[in-house]
This record gives structure tokens, sequence and C-alpha cells, in this order.
């Protein structure tokens, strides 16, 4: 939770004027954190999950086991429909996903309850043990 509300004080969103900040834990404790970063050409901006996810891989980790997003007051940032598929690359469906703004913490849900029957590493496995390549 501190993690995110200082990554969330580095947001640059200077368009919507919506300030984020998440977090991930791995295994072994390490948290990585993110912050919005919007653009003037507004679909190039980034989401405050997907800088914490490039911090995590760029450390070297690839699992994720707890999240959080911190969003303004009384908006429960729940992570948009993008970055619920980003995450799901790194966590186990149980992984929770909880959701604060700066004063209070707002839900707890999970990454398989934000996006069940995702696609994800699974369904790739199977396709390139068997076929090859084959289509
Ligand atoms: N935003 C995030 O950082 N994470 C989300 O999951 C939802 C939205 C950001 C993107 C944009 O800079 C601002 O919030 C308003 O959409």
């Amino acid at each position: 939770m501190r993690s995110a509300r200082v990554a969330r004080e580095c947001s640059y969103a200077p368009y919507s004027n919506y300030h984020v900040g998440a977090a991930v834990r791995t295994p072994d404790g390490e948290i990585f954190a993110g912050c919005n970063v919007e653009n003037a050409a507004y679909p190039e901006g980034t989401c405050a999950e997907a800088g914490a996810i490039a911090a995590m891989v760029m450390a070297g980790h690839q699992t994720i086991v707890e999240v959080l997003v911190m969003g303004p007051v009384g908006t429960p940032c729940t992570p948009c429909g993008g970055c619920r598929q980003k995450l799901r690359e790194f966590c186990a469906d149980e992984v929770e996903v909880h959701v604060w703004d700066p004063e209070q913490h707002l839900l707890t849900t999970t990454v398989g309850e934000l996006m069940p029957h995702a696609f994800g590493p699974q369904n790739l496995k199977k396709q390139s043990a068997d076929s090859g390549g084959e289509p």
C-alpha cells in the first residue's frame, strides 16, 4: 500500500487528472510499483499496472502473488481490461487484487474474478508442444 501510494505521487496524468499507483508483490516478498504515464497522443498513455509489471520483469521476476491499485479518493480504480490481461500473464486466478484510494481500502477481488475464462499462457502451451507450429 505504501509503495502504491508513493508511485501514485509520481503519476503523470495532466489530461485526466486521475492519478494511479500500483504495486505487485513477488513470491519472495519483493514489491514493484508503477504509476500511470499519460501522453498528449492519448492512446499512448500507460497504466500504473503496466509500469509495475515492467519494473518487476526488469528485475528478473515473472510471478505476482498480490496486487494493489490506488486511484483517487472515492473512486475504486479497478484495473482496466488491458491491465486485467497484463496481470493475468503473471498471476494465478486466486491472486488477490486490493483496490484502495489514498484514504481507505475499497475492495478486494481476485484476478480470476476480474477476468474469468481468461486467455493466458496456458492456452498456448499445448499448442506449441503438440504441433510444432502447424496451424
Ligand atoms: N488507469 C490506470 O493507471 N490503471 C487502470 O487500471 C485504470 C486507468 C489510468 C489510465 C489513465 O491515465 C487514467 O487512469 C484515466 O483513465
